[in-house]
Parts: structure tokens; C-alpha cells; sequence
């Protein structure tokens, strides 16, 4: 039985993976910091997905879940993460700019980044890390939450590199608008919806399946010569490459 560790598994695309991985008899541990809301998704998940709460941009944290977590782990998703813009005030002054930035590049960059040094001794042969990027990493509009997602698919590209000799791959799920997650809080509207939707060639808004779905595939021995790659996940709405 696999060891799967999903950071932000308790809500929308994280949860979708984490019942995904379940749902194939793999044993899924869930992490994020709302506690309640971890354990109430792994006890409608099923037997096989635990709960662990931590803070993945805290480096204390991270140190001191390490006693919860799997011994041995064949696959970690670095999924944890989201615009920290959203629904925050805008910045002011440049001491302003740069908290705004580094929320964004903590949540986004160094939750994955302290993650993965916390768990590589217990990185598996034949495992995968799969971390979650976003399409805002390659196209305007996002600010310093797209140039975070940018500094994840650039860090795995290293990433591949040290976890190839050991037989591991190192790859990114960029999403496109994904529904059915927290990640807008209430800040989507129908025009916008609407509008993101009609960008995409499959004229339709993402699932937190249509990515569970992607990683699921990243994980599996099908793609063990696939590694440093970043995949679009965005219905057509912007061409990968
Ligand atoms: N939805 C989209 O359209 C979309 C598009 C492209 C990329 N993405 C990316 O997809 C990933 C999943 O987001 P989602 O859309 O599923 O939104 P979501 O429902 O808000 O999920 C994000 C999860 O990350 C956890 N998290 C955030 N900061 C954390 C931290 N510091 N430490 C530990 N856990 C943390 C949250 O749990 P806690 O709050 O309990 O910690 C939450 O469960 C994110 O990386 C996001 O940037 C989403």
C-alpha cells in the first residue's frame, strides 16, 4: 500500500486528490491548519485518509509534524496554497508591498519547499512529488501570486534533478479555473466566471477531479520517465509550454 502525504488536502483540489488516491486503496495523510476541517474530511473520505494539522509555512511546524507523518512516503502533493491577495485589503506603503508579497510567496513557495526538505530522507524509490502551480504563473494579472506559482515551477526543475538519482520524478499540475474550492473566498462573480469559462476550449469552468485526475496519472508508473515537466490543466484557455 502507498504512503501519499497531499498538503491542503482538507478542501477543493486537495481533497479531490487526497479521495482520489483513497478511492485506488493508497493510504492518504491530509494536512492544512484548520484542524476541524482536516478531520471532518478524512472521516467522510473514509478509513484510509488521516488528518494531520500543521502551518507548511512555518518551519517549526513542519519539524514538529514530522512524528504524525508516514515513515515512508511513495507520493507527496505540494497542493497546499492560494492567492493571499484575495480579500485582503490592498498594501500601502512599500512595507505594505512587501508583507502582500512575502503572504504569497510563503504560502506558495516555501509551504512546498520546507515540506519536501522535511520529508526527502523518507521520499520513497519509484515515488513522485507532484506540487501544484496555477496558470497565473504564466500569464499577467496576479501579481505576486502568479510570480510565487513561477518560483514553484522553477524550483522543481532543480527538484527533478536531486530526486532523479533515487528513482523519484518531480513534476507540476498548473491548474486553470478550477470551481468548487475555496481558492475566490466570495470574490467570483458571474461576469468574471463567465468570462474565464469562454477563455477555455472545453467551454467550461475546471473540477478539483479534472486535477486529482492529472496527479493521479503523475504518481503512477505510467509517467516514471516524466519529470521536470509543468502540465496545463485549463481546458485550452492558455497553450502550455
Ligand atoms: N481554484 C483554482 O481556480 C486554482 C487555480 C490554479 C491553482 N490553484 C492552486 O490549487 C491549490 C489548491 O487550491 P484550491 O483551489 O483547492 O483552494 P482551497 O480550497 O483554498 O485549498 C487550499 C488549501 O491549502 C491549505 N493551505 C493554505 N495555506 C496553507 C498553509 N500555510 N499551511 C497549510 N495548509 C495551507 C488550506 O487549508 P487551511 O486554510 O486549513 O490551511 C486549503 O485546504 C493551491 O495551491 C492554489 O493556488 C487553484
Amino acid at each position: 500500500m502507498r504512503q501519499i502525504v497531499v498538503t491542503g488536502g482538507g478542501t477543493g483540489i486537495g481533497r479531490a486528490i487526497a479521495g482520489s488516491f483513497a478511492a485506488q486503496g493508497d493510504q492518504v495523510v491530509i494536512t492544512g491548519r484548520r484542524k476541524d476541517v482536516l478531520e471532518r474530511t478524512a472521516a467522510e473520505l473514509g478509513p484510509g485518509v488521516t488528518a494531520v494539522a500543521f502551518d507548511a509555512t512555518d518551519p517549526g511546524q513542519v519539524e514538529a509534524a514530522l512524528d504524525a507523518l508516514p515513515a515512508q512516503v511513495d507520493v507527496l502533493v505540494n497542493n497546499a496554497g492560494g492567492n493571499t491577495d484575495i480579500g485582503a485589503p490592498a498594501p500601502t506603503g512599500l512595507a505594505g508591498l512587501a508583507a502582500a508579497w512575502r503572504a504569497n510567496l510563503d504560502a506558495n513557495v516555501l509551504s512546498a519547499v520546507l515540506v519536501t526538505a522535511a520529508l526527502r530522507p523518507r521520499l520513497a524509490a519509484g515515488g513522485a512529488v507532484v506540487s501544484v502551480s496555477s496558470i497565473a504563473a504564466h500569464r499577467g494579472g496576479s501579481g505576486s501570486y502568479g510570480a510565487a506559482k513561477a518560483a514553484v515551477e522553477v524550483w522543481n526543475l532543480t527538484l527533478a534533478q536531486d530526486l532523479g538519482k533515487d528513482r523519484i520524478t518531480a513534476n507540476v499540475v498548473a491548474p486553470g479555473f478550477v470551481e468548487a474550492t475555496e481558492f475566490f473566498g466570495g470574490a467570483m462573480t458571474e461576469q468574471r466566471r463567465a468570462a474565464l469559462i469562454a477563455q477555455t476550449s472545453t467551454g467550461r469552468a475546471g473540477t478539483p477531479a479534472d486535477i486529482a485526475g492529472t496527479v493521479l496519472f503523475l504518481a503512477s508508473p505510467a509517467a516514471g520517465h516524466l519529470t521536470g515537466q509543468t502540465l496545463h490543466v485549463n481546458g485550452g484557455s492558455l497553450a502550455g509550454r
